[in-house]
């Protein structure tokens, strides 16, 4: 089928008490493939984003920390309960704005709370719950692809930001998992991908995952946004988040923010595509962390060539934030949340899947 290769993508992966991942920080020059027993490292690597996209940033978290308790030795639960913490509050550390990564820590952590006959137990019990996460996270893409997919019609183009697809989740991916599906029931759509600066996700990421399966794509720069919607060329915006508030505030890669005013200009549907592992329960507006990054992100093409002077200086928030009253639909494997979000958001989330 023509959307298996984003299944075929699993760009983390465990293999005894090591974590593999796939290097996007590389891509799409080469695959590079990187493993690890150390924590610090995998922190690094989400630091700097050689894994990214708030679903996987939480599965790499939940991997490390099985990962610290595989390799500990612990000789009794009280020692393997440290190592674990100081795993959790190092991974926590890494990057403030994507809920999935605390919500993933607290799943690990919630294991820790349970009776175990010695280390070994607690080390098993450990590692299956982090490999519980990854393959839940596959599931809910694929259920979200499949509700989503029924808001696309046939001959849509869809305008979509940043990567949201298998390399920015455990596999298939949300936003871009809608639009496998969709591609994948035979709908013919086509798809605008913004480059996303300043990292590019989009024109490095998006663009190779939707070339390797066929889908049709075409790469715009972020400016060129407005115009192409002015000129009746998008018929549905779909993005992805990082944090969604239950007042419906979406966190997600700057731009996001911009894309959802235009769109609410030219009467263009805007979706964001989550799963419910991305929602904050708690929290106002005002308290979201939005990271800033390097101001050499800014200075530079990926660091590779300096396009301004030296000592500019530099502002970049990594993330916006999009006000409820802008979305059309928020996307989730438990269904679609209509506004008023605080009520529909609620009552998804109590919801089995
Ligand atoms: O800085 P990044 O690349 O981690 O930002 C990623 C995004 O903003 C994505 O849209 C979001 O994490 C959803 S990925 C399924």
């Amino acid at each position: 089928m023509a959307h298996e290769y984003g299944l075929k993508i699993k760009p983390i992966q465990w293999d005894n008490g090591v974590v593999r991942w796939i290097d996007v920080s590389r891509l799409p020059w080469e695959e590079v493939w990187r493993e690890t027993r150390s924590v610090e490292r995998l922190a690094r690597a989400i630091e700097s984003m050689e894994i990214r996209g708030a679903p996987a940033i939480g599965v790499a978290a939940a991997l490390g920390i099985a990962m610290a308790a595989y390799n500990s030795n612990a000789s009794s639960l009280e020692e393997l309960r440290r190592t674990v913490l100081n795993a959790a509050e190092r991974l926590r550390r890494t990057r403030p704005t994507a809920y999935n990564l605390f919500w993933a820590i607290d799943r690990m952590l919630g294991i820790l709370g349970r009776d175990a006959a010695g280390p070994e137990e607690m080390v098993d019990m450990l590692v299956e719950e982090a490999l519980r996460i990854m393959r839940e996270d596959i599931e809910t893409n694929m259920r979200m692809g499949r509700i989503g997919a029924e808001l696309i019609e046939d001959g849509d183009i869809v305008l979509t930001h940043c990567n949201t697809g298998a390399l920015a989740t455990a596999g298939y991916g949300t936003a871009l998992g809608v639009i496998r599906a969709a591609w994948s029931e035979g709908k013919h759509i086509q798809v605008i991908a913004t480059e996303t600066r300043p990292l590019l996700q989009g024109a490095r990421l998006t663009v190779w995952e939707l070339v390797k399966e066929g889908i049709p794509v075409r790469l715009i720069t972020d400016s060129m946004a407005g115009y192409v919607m002015s000129k009746n060329m998008v018929s549905k915006v779909l993005v992805g988040a990082d944090r969604i508030l239950v007042t419906g505030h979406v966190a997600n890669k700057i731009g996001t923010y911009m894309l959802a005013v235009l769109a609410e200009r030219h009467r263009i549907p805007f979706y964001v595509v989550a799963p419910t592992s991305t929602i904050d329960p708690s929290g106002d507006p005002g308290s979201m962390v939005i990271e800033e990054r390097s101001p050499d992100e800014v200075r530079t093409i990926l660091g590779r060539m300096l396009i301004t002077v030296p000592e500019v200086e530099v502002y970049n928030p990594a993330f916006d934030i999009t006000p409820p009253e802008l979305i059309t639909g928020i996307i989730t494997e438990k269904g679609v949340a209509k506004p008023p979000y605080t009520e529909s958001l609620r009552r998804l989330m109590g919801k089995d899947s």
